[in-house]
């Protein structure tokens, strides 16, 4: 993985970029040094790191062990679950095992027609297993769509033959996900207490249907442990630490939007993924960028105008892909009625390239600052040096930010008028 600063240096005066990086070190070292608020929750930063991966009470050979039951019997998983327990699985599979049809997801709105489609889609499946995936095991989305996917499953296989395929990850000790588990003698992994949803992707929360997936797991843990030695780095040379300077002094120029763009479909869910890392980490107290995302070529056709000529509150970070799995040439066409002949011979690959570097040169001269992370192709490897990378980056921007990173207390708002209107007897 490769920062790329060069169009930055146009938006600021000599000199500057270094104060600006210099000036995180601090924020970086309250990361390190767990010293800041919410520090009870960076279990995630040693992740990569463990011995064996035993953390948490769970070990990586017993998520293997089950995703592997799942394979052997071509079952297909339904994952229910919302936010940070949604979107890091969702984001690796989408990356990695795009076309995958085994691996389903549900909870994650409250949309009948999204439900009964999974319903209809399981109705024709030989076996079906469940992973409801809830740390606090009380959110309401995924809380009613695992009611109604277990009623199903209990009804295709009996009661103890569903609990024999449901697999729940949820907190080692509290909430109902746990005590129905315990109850109904379900397989369970934990979430560990010191760490978030949204910086869970490397947990079980995320490694299990990524193992059902068949993404080789030691890869993507293996990437984010190279990462880690580099975004651990108590020095201005620490990529991550650049990223987060760079996004802080954005935000305090006025710039109070960040436009994740990727000419990559495959980083579609990545920038989802991303979107809530950076928004429920650092939106708060009045500040935090606003997390964006656009997928190009397709939309430069919708946001470009935008992007180019709109307010200039916006800067952008590019998430590159250089090399496809496919190569694809266009060839010579004897006619040319298309034009397109000057093309001939070049492959996606190249023409796409092109079309990065033309919009990251249009964007700066349309007075967007921009950056590039650069990955090389995607892999196991890449995607786990992508994850630790972002979520080391925001969680050093919270600090420079002043904001706690680590909790996300605004989400309770719309749930409170929820259950109001729902009814929802006092607890
Ligand atoms: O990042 C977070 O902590 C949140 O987005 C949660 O993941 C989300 O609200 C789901 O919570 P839970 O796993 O408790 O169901």
């Amino acid at each position: 993985m490769i920062l790329d600063l060069t169009n930055i240096h146009p938006f600021l005066e000599e000199g500057q970029l270094e104060e600006i990086m210099a000036a995180a070190i601090p924020s970086l070292e309250t990361v390190l040094n767990k010293s800041g608020p919410g520090s009870a929750y960076l279990g995630w930063m040693d992740i990569p790191e463990q011995e064996g991966f035993s953390l948490g009470g769970y070990t990586l050979s017993e998520i293997q062990e089950v995703a592997g039951e799942l394979r052997e019997k071509a079952a297909t998983l339904v994952c229910i679950g919302i936010g940070g327990s949604y979107l890091g699985h969702r984001m690796v599979i989408e990356a990695l095992q795009p076309i995958t049809e085994r691996i389903l997801f549900a909870g994650q709105n409250i949309d009948a027609n999204h439900l009964q489609h999974i319903l209809d889609i399981i109705g024709n499946r030989k076996e079906v297993y469940l992973n409801p995936i809830s740390k606090s095991g009380t959110t309401t989305e995924p809380g009613i769509a695992f009611r109604v996917l277990r009623k199903w499953l209990e009804r295709r296989y009996g009661e103890s033959g569903a609990a024999q395929r449901i697999i729940a990850t949820t907190d080692s000790d509290s909430g109902a996900l746990r005590q129905l588990a315990d109850e109904r003698g379900m397989r369970t992994f934990p979430v560990p207490d010191d760490v978030g949803g949204r910086y869970s992707v490397l947990t079980p929360v995320g490694l299990f249907p990524i193992a059902a997936a068949v993404v080789v797991i030691s890869q993507l843990l293996q990437g984010a442990r190279e990462a880690a030695a580099r975004c651990k780095q108590k020095t201005t040379a620490n990529p991550a630490l650049q990223y987060a300077a760079v996004r802080a002094a954005m935000f305090k120029f006025g710039k109070a939007m960040e436009l994740l763009s990727t000419f990559n479909g495959r980083i579609n869910y990545f920038t989802e993924w991303w979107k809530q890392l950076a928004g429920e980490s650092e939106g708060k107290d009045g500040k935090g960028l606003f997390p964006a995302a656009a997928v190009f070529s397709r939309d430069l056709h919708s946001l470009g105008q935008w992007i180019q000529d709109g307010p200039r509150n916006v800067f952008e970070t590019f998430l590159i892909v250089e090399k496809s799995d496919h190569t694809i040439l266009l060839e010579e066409d004897a006619d040319n009625a298309d034009d397109l002949n000057y093309l001939a011979g070049k492959s996606f690959d190249e023409i796409n390239h092109k079309a990065y570097q033309g919009t990251a040169q249009a964007h700066t001269d349309g007075g967007v600052p921009n950056l590039t992370v650069s990955i090389e192709s995607i892999n196991e490897y890449t995607v786990g040096e992508l994850i630790f990378f972002f979520e080391m980056a925001v969680a050093i921007t919270g600090y420079q930010l002043d904001v706690n990173p680590f909790n996300q207390p605004g989400v309770e708002a719309y749930k409170t008028n929820m259950f109001r209107l729902l009814g929802k007897p006092e607890v």
